[in-house]
């Protein structure tokens, strides 16, 4: 086996000569042909929301079961939308979706199968996007790197809370200096999940989070919390993730919670995942970030979304507070900010995105945005190196916590390019240039 020092060496070489640019643009496309793998709970929602999208054809739908399968195309069907082909079955039958005639291959099956659906969709000519997070391991995590610039296909981590509505204006306000220099953020995936998670018919297919979460230790779904702030600090564009240290603590209320619920064998488990992680990360440019993880502890649900600068700061949770001084700003004063600072994203889709819907709106800005950019060309508001960048901080963060809270290196997936990368502007669409349909 080769060490990180030689396989590094050799990633650089292959590379370096080749000078790649940032991925950015591809050619501009008439139909966007979309083929969906995954039909569970979360891919039947964006079945539903593409086919709002006038210029999407959802071609193909793929799941290893039948019946989501059937319930997708039924939800194609009522929209008016021509019937796709459909693929189930198997574990592998998804390849012969990506083999057919498409732009993009839309991804929302369990986490281990993201990277390699990615990394074959991109070999076979598609674009990628994949549902969160799209890697877990840090060879994954250079596996979608190496294949984005080998192929010059997108690869996006379907983020959607980059474009909740608190997040987009808070990049906005960012992006306008009301917060000063950035020195501190936080973030956090804290929701309650035992239930779901125990669940054996009707929740994850398989219980795959379930296995996920009695075999890894660390902070396994850092991309919500991290992606919003992530794009405030310019991460991968003129700053990015140095190092990390991450600690768990002991595991305690899923086993109370599993003994409440009469799941005696769960109650007994002995490498269930410690309740609450904390991850510090220190960024090049000098801020600190503290991301959690807790998916057990019957407390309410919170991202925290936290930024500090210094003229002020801003937090989501338990409510949207900001202040620029001492004092919280007053309701009014949240109210004019709110108008002062609307993201022009939301301000343009946001209405019509609360009808579609999908946590209240910012999966359908997540996905109008993702088409609206590759059927006009435009670089992707997240790319590979986000993705990368975001998604390695699970695996990262479980070395951590298995060596005590070591200061682990963040890989630099844009290979120095992070400190030329113009940081990502305040995007806007053109709803005229990609009608929405059957609302
Ligand atoms: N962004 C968000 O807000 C959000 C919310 C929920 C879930 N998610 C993510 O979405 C993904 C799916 O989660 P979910 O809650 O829908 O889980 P799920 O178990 O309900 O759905 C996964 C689906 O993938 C199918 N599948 C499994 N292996 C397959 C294979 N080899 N080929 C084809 N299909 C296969 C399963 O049959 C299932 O229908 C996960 O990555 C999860 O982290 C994201």
């Amino acid at each position: 086996m080769m060490n990180a020092t030689r396989t590094d060496f050799l990633r650089a070489a292959a590379f370096s000569a080749a000078a790649f640019p940032m991925l950015g643009n591809a050619k501009p496309v008439g139909k966007i042909r979309v083929g969906i793998v995954g039909l569970g709970m979360r891919g039947k929602g964006a079945v539903k929301r593409l086919s709002k999208i006038q210029d999407v054809e959802i071609v193909a739908l793929c799941d290893l079961r039948e019946e989501m399968v059937s319930r997708a195309a039924k939800i194609l069907a009522d929209a008016g939308r021509s019937a796709a082909q459909t693929f189930f079955g198997t574990e592998e039958v998804w390849k012969d979706l990506v083999a057919l005639d498409l732009d993009l291959v839309y991804i929302a099956a369990p986490w281990r199968w993201h990277t390699p659906m990615c990394v074959h969709a991109m070999k076979n000519g598609k674009h990628a996007a994949t549902e969160v997070p799209s890697a877990t391991s840090v060879d994954e995590c250079w596996e979608l790197v190496d294949t984005a610039e080998k192929t010059g296909k997108h690869c996006m981590q379907l983020e959607n809370c980059c474009y909740d509505f608190f997040e987009l204006q808070t990049l906005n306000m960012v992006r306008q200096g009301v917060f000063g220099e950035l020195t501190h953020a936080e973030g956090a995936y804290i929701h309650t999940l035992c239930g779901l998670i125990a669940k054996e018919d009707g929740g994850y297919q398989g219980q795959w989070r379930f296995h996920q979460n009695n075999t890894k230790n660390g902070n396994l779904y850092p991309t919500h919390g991290l992606g919003p702030i992530a794009q405030c600090l310019n991460i991968n564009r003129g700053n990015r993730f140095e190092h990390l240290v991450s600690m768990s603590s002991q595991q305690a209320a899923f086993t109370a919670w599993a003994a409440e619920n009469n799941k005696p064998e769960m109650a007994a488990l002995e490498n269930y995942r410690g309740d609450m992680n904390t991850t510090l990360i220190k960024c090049a440019k000098g801020q600190t970030v503290m991301v959690q993880h807790d998916v057990s502890t019957p407390r309410p649900y919170s991202r925290i979304h936290l930024l500090q600068g210094t003229k002020g700061m801003v937090r989501k949770y338990p409510e949207p507070r900001i202040a620029l001084g001492h004092k919280w700003q007053s309701d009014e004063q949240m109210k004019e900010l709110a108008a002062k600072y609307e993201h022009p994203l939301s301000r343009t889709m946001g209405a019509i995105a609360k009808k579609v819907g999908g946590h209240g709106g910012m999966d359908f800005i997540m996905d109008y945005r993702l088409i609206y950019c590759l059927k006009n060309g435009l670089p992707l508001d997240q790319d590979v190196y986000d993705a990368a960048a975001w998604s390695s901080v699970m695996p990262l963060s479980i070395k951590s916590v298995a060596k005590d809270s070591d200061r682990i290196k963040v890989p630099d997936f844009t290979r120095g390019k992070w400190k030329t990368n113009a940081s990502l502007g305040i995007v806007d669409v053109d709803p005229a240039k990609l009608p929405v349909v059957g609302m």
